[in-house]
């Protein structure tokens, strides 16, 4: 089955190749599939914002059409920089920028904890939505370390391996990644959709 992956961010395309490739399902880009969308993230949630860019990829191509949308919450920052993590500081800051913002805004706060949230969603050209989340705890620490993966991983300090996310291996991230749980939940929601032959 294949499905358009409403995106253009090599690093998400390679978690969902690996995650949902074992199952069967071609993901391909939405360049590859000849799509040039650029959808407004107009939602106040994850949620939101993933269903308007599958939503427009689905109506566009008449294919079925998946999304993330995903971010950063830090607790002392009430939850910043949540939906405008791609944009934080204005949209004109490189990922490591973004980090030192965040850093800098929790330099005097005691309380560093955070998590990483992915909501996926997948439409079908029928109107049919699948839908699921994920999320992963962890620490903001001093410091950037690491090169791995992307946006603000350098700054998220997984206690379970004792490394920030930016300093572990793809496989080790999509282990515990907000965005390997929901794949992984929406791999269940698809198969169960799927099994109800309904569409
Ligand atoms: P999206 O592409 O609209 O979902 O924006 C997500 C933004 O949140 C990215 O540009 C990153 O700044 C941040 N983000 C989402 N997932 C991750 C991740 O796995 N690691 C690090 N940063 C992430």
């Amino acid at each position: 089955m294949r499905i358009i992956l409403a995106s253009n961010n090599k690093n998400k395309l390679r978690e969902f190749r690996e995650i949902l490739g074992d199952d069967g399902f071609e993901i391909i880009s939405q360049s590859e599939a000849g799509l040039d969308l650029d959808v407004e993230e107009t939602g106040t949630t994850f949620a939101e914002n993933a269903f308007l860019k599958a939503d427009a990829a689905c109506r566009a191509s008449g294919e079925i059409a998946i999304s993330d949308d995903s971010g950063l919450e830090v607790d002392a920052l009430g939850g910043e920089p949540g939906v405008y993590s791609a944009r934080y500081g204005g949209g004109s800051l490189t990922d490591h920028e973004k980090c030192l913002l965040v850093l800098d805004k929790l330099k005097d706060h005691e309380d560093r904890s955070a998590r990483f949230v992915s909501a996926i969603s997948c439409v079908f050209p029928n109107g049919d939505v699948v839908r699921a989340e994920g999320e992963c705890r962890g620490v903001i620490a001093d410091a950037p370390r690491g090169d791995n993966g992307f946006g603000y991983d350098p700054i998220f300090y997984v206690e379970e391996y004792g490394r920030t996310m930016g300093e572990l291996t793809a496989d080790e991230k999509n282990s515990i990644s907000h965005r390997g749980k929901a794949l992984l939940n929406f791999e269940e929601e698809l198969k169960k959709y799927l099994a109800r032959g309904d569409k």
